[in-house]
């Protein structure tokens, strides 16, 4: 009896070789390599080639024309404009943060228009979808279900019933019968990724893949699924708050800048066209240690609460503890501060907290964030209709930032009064409603606000 040739891979990143290794030389995950039989034949891979004629490039018709709107301006933005026909579009994000809800509902509302939807249900069953829909309040009518975890039969029938969107729920469940490893290996995901992506190309139908995130935030199983698809997007949120980001991390027909923002309700995602209302709305007015920052989302504009709390710190070194802002640039800022600004804060605890489960990662964020620091050191409050913008350097100067202009309007439309913004930025025209104060430094903003 001849033994069966085996490779070991890893589930990480899909590093295939001979021997076993406790760490991936590749990607350096530990415990990561499974012994795998080796396919005799690949399931990736067409040989006959998909006959497709030379065409002359300027008789092709643009992409652009042939989207297809999700009928949700945020689910739209984020693909830069609508479905693109043949788009593989991976859908991943953390167990319950509602990637099956975001898709059953695009589902339900195309079908409602009369458009053929087949939602391939390799997790849960019809009935647990049923149920979703009847919770989300629309008519099921028209939306097709499949409870399958047998890919190669769910794409059989896709390929007949030609709908105008396949969505997979999960990579992680469904299998080809010619791979032998497990649903939710590396090499059936990533065959199962290869088998989806012809499907798409050939029947120029959308695909939508579900998968789900690990905790070390990559999608369970390869790397390689992000690199096969036209479309990675997240849909991230924090458990305890009710607003959704859903942001793209690949876009082959878009940028990968937008965001869309949605509020988890109980009938449903619903988009959330004024974000900024959203993550104002509890906010407190002259409360000290407060501060509006504007963040600029790929085009949009967001305005969002940053709060500081200090307190005496006792024995030990101080902490500084951020929630939604990066740890390391609050270590920066709170020497920027005592350095530049003469605030006392070596014997502080600084808490940095981004309301509304945010996670602030621009820059520009850092003159808002250092004002709310120095206004909880002095008690005083900042002024409320206020925003405040710009990046600060290391020698306590404030650096102006991109797409100033529109941040300003979007404050200016949401009713603040007034914009510190860096002293060097050139605005071109002025935003009405808004008294623009020029800033050059940390210290003259600290002084001036008299925080
Ligand atoms: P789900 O779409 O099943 O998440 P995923 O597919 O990413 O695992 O969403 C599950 C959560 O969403 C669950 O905790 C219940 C909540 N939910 C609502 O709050 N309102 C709703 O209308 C629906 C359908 C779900
Ligand atoms: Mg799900």
């Amino acid at each position: 009896r001849t033994r069966r040739r085996t490779v070991w891979v890893c589930q990480s990143c899909g590093l295939e070789s001979s021997g076993y290794y406790g760490r991936c030389p590749s990607c350096g995950a530990w415990g990561t390599m499974v012994e795998q039989a080796v396919d005799a034949t690949p399931a990736t891979g067409d040989a006959k080639g998909t006959g497709a004629p030379v065409q002359e490039l300027s008789r092709v018709t643009s992409a652009e024309r042939t989207r297809l709107s999700l009928r949700s301006p945020e689910f739209d933005r984020v693909l830069g404009g609508g479905l693109v026909p043949g788009a593989l579009v991976l859908l991943g994000g953390d167990p319950g943060i509602g990637k099956s809800t975001l898709l059953l509902q695009a589902a339900l509302r195309l079908a409602s228009e009369g458009l053929r939807v087949l939602y391939v249900a390799a997790e849960e069953s019809p009935e647990q979808i049923r149920l979703r829909a009847d919770r989300l309040g629309k008519t099921s009518d028209g939306v097709l279900i499949l409870a399958e975890t047998a890919l190669d039969r769910a794409i059989e029938i896709a390929q007949e019933l030609d709908p105008a969107i396949l969505i997979v729920d999960s990579i992680q469940t469904v299998f080809l019968s010619s791979s032998e490893s497990s649903p939710g290996s590396v090499s059936q995901v990533r065959d199962c990724t290869a088998q989806l992506l012809q499907f798409a190309k050939r029947a120029r139908t959308p695909v939508f893949l579900v998968g789900h995130v690990t905790k070390e935030g990559l999608i369970a199983g390869p790397r390689v699924v992000e690199h096969m698809v036209d479309v990675v997007l997240y849909l991230e949120g924090e458990r305890f708050h009710q607003h959704r980001l859903l942001r793209a991390a690949k876009n082959r027909f878009g940028s990968t800048n937008e965001i869309g923002v949605f509020e988890m309700t109980d009938s449903g995602l619903l988009d959330v066209s004024n974000p900024s209302a959203l993550f104002l709305a509890e906010r407190a007015s002259h409360a000290a240690g407060s501060a509006v920052v504007v963040t600029l989302e790929g085009t949009r504009p967001i305005l969002i609460e940053v709060q500081a709390l200090t307190s005496s710190a006792g024995y030990g070194t101080p902490r500084r503890i951020a929630t939604g802002f990066d740890a390391t640039r609050l270590q920066v800022l709170v020497a920027v501060l005592s350095k530049h600004a003469g605030l006392k804060l070596g014997e502080q605890d600084v808490f940095v907290n981004v309301t509304g489960g945010y996670r602030l990662v621009e820059p520009a964020a850092d003159l808002g964030v250092a004002l709310a620091i120095a206004s909880s050191a002095s008690g005083l409050p900042l002024d409320d209709d206020a925003v405040f913008i710009g990046e600060l350097g290391l020698a306590g100067e404030v650096r102006s930032v991109h797409g100033l202009e529109r941040r300003l309007q979007e404050a200016a439309r949401l009713g603040f009064r007034s914009a510190y913004v860096p002293a060097s930025a050139r605005i071109s025209s002025p935003v009405s409603g808004l008294r623009i104060v020029a800033v050059g430094s940390i210290a003259q903003a600290v002084s001036s606000l008299a925080v």
